[in-house]
């Protein structure tokens, strides 16, 4: 087996010699910025490292990697639109630097891509690969509809919150590891106890990245600070916040978020006092920790040696101490 660096330099060669512009160029132009920004690349890493961990050479798993980076970008290139997002690892997201329009069509070129590469596996392989990824995709369409819908409700409940990031991230994270599975002819036992370890570290993951966009260096994280107070995002920090608060700023802070987006450093600094004040920030890394613990747990269950476990245990620890 590599390591998580060498897994991550393998696809990014695997990316660079396969993702080319052509014309017409503002179709392929964007699809290139973004997926040559490099970004974590988590989830190709995931799909590589599980392939490898059920005894399969990760070579046969690089298109299902890149498809699956592919199909993340794609859904960047969107939610940025939707979020209104100027930032996006430090540089101009792909509807600031062109137009929405722009955006919209390369974002929809890059799922028809992602798409494409299940073409080079055959039979079940290929099956199995395609039928998870519809299913996790219009999973995350439902998540992100929810997403938008809860920045008008205040009524969300803490439940809602975690299904809601169950879709729109989780889900893609599960499915990352278990088309290595899949590529690596598992059992279905595996292949569904991989799944639920990583959408146990997806969730955790995006509860990560709503504190990092509220409490983050925007320089290292690479978003516009505070995006998600701007947007009223419905995150845990926020609902918490209101559970944990007294009358007074709980009714502050609905107020706050009554307020159209726009850039207000004002309500950022207003907001985030109030998370802190009220213990939700502290509550938030508690439930990051109780998500990658649950995590753990299923790990501890699957049939791999300690060894082959090893890595996995690594990649959910440095999730949660990440800063970007
Ligand atoms: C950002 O994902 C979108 C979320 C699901 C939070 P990443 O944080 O993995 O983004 P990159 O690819 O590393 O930039
Ligand atoms: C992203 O959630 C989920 C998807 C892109 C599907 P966010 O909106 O929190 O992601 P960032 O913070 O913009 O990366
Ligand atoms: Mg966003
Ligand atoms: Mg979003
Ligand atoms: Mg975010």
């Amino acid at each position: 087996m590599l390591s998580i660096s060498q897994y991550r330099e393998a696809f990014s060669k695997y990316l660079e010699a396969k993702i080319k512009i052509r014309e017409p160029r503002n179709l392929y132009e964007p699809m290139v910025y973004i997926l040559s920004q490099g970004g974590k690349r988590l989830r190709p890493v995931l799909v590589l490292l599980a392939t490898e961990i059920f005894n399969t050479d990760y070579r046969k798993a690089l298109d299902a990697a890149l498809a699956i980076e592919i199909f993340h970008n794609f859904s960047l290139v969107h939610d940025d639109i939707m979020d209104d997002a100027p930032i996006r690892r430090g540089k101009e997201t792909v509807h600031e630097k062109w137009d929405i329009n722009t955006g919209i069509l390369s974002g929809d070129a890059m799922l028809i891509n992602a798409y494409q590469l299940f073409e080079n596996y055959e039979g079940e392989v290929f099956k199995e690969l395609a039928r998870l990824f519809t299913k996790t995709a219009i999973e995350v369409c439902e998540g992100q509809q929810y997403d938008i819908d809860f920045e008008t409700r205040e009524d969300v409940s803490i439940e809602e919150y975690l299904k809601m990031i169950e879709y729109k991230t989780a889900v893609l994270v599960g499915a990352s590891l278990q088309m290595g599975a899949i590529v690596a002819g598992e059992t279905t036992e595996c292949k569904e106890a991989i799944y639920q370890y990583g959408r146990l570290l997806g969730i955790a993951f995006q509860l990560q990245d709503d504190y990092l966009d509220a409490f983050g260096d925007p320089e290292t994280f690479g978003k516009q600070a505070g995006g998600d107070i701007i947007e009223n995002k419905k995150t845990f920090l926020y609902l918490k916040a209101k559970e944990s608060s007294g009358k007074g700023e709980a009714m502050q802070l609905e107020h706050l978020y009554s307020i159209a987006p726009g850039d207000s450093s004002e309500k950022i600094e207003a907001v985030k006092n109030i998370f802190v004040a009220s213990g939700a920030a502290e509550l938030t890394r508690k439930e990051i920790k109780k998500y990658t613990n649950e995590a753990f747990q299923i790990l501890d269950k699957i049939n791999i040696s300690e060894e082959k476990k090893e890595p996995l245990r690594k990649f959910g620890q440095l999730l949660m101490e990440r800063e970007v």
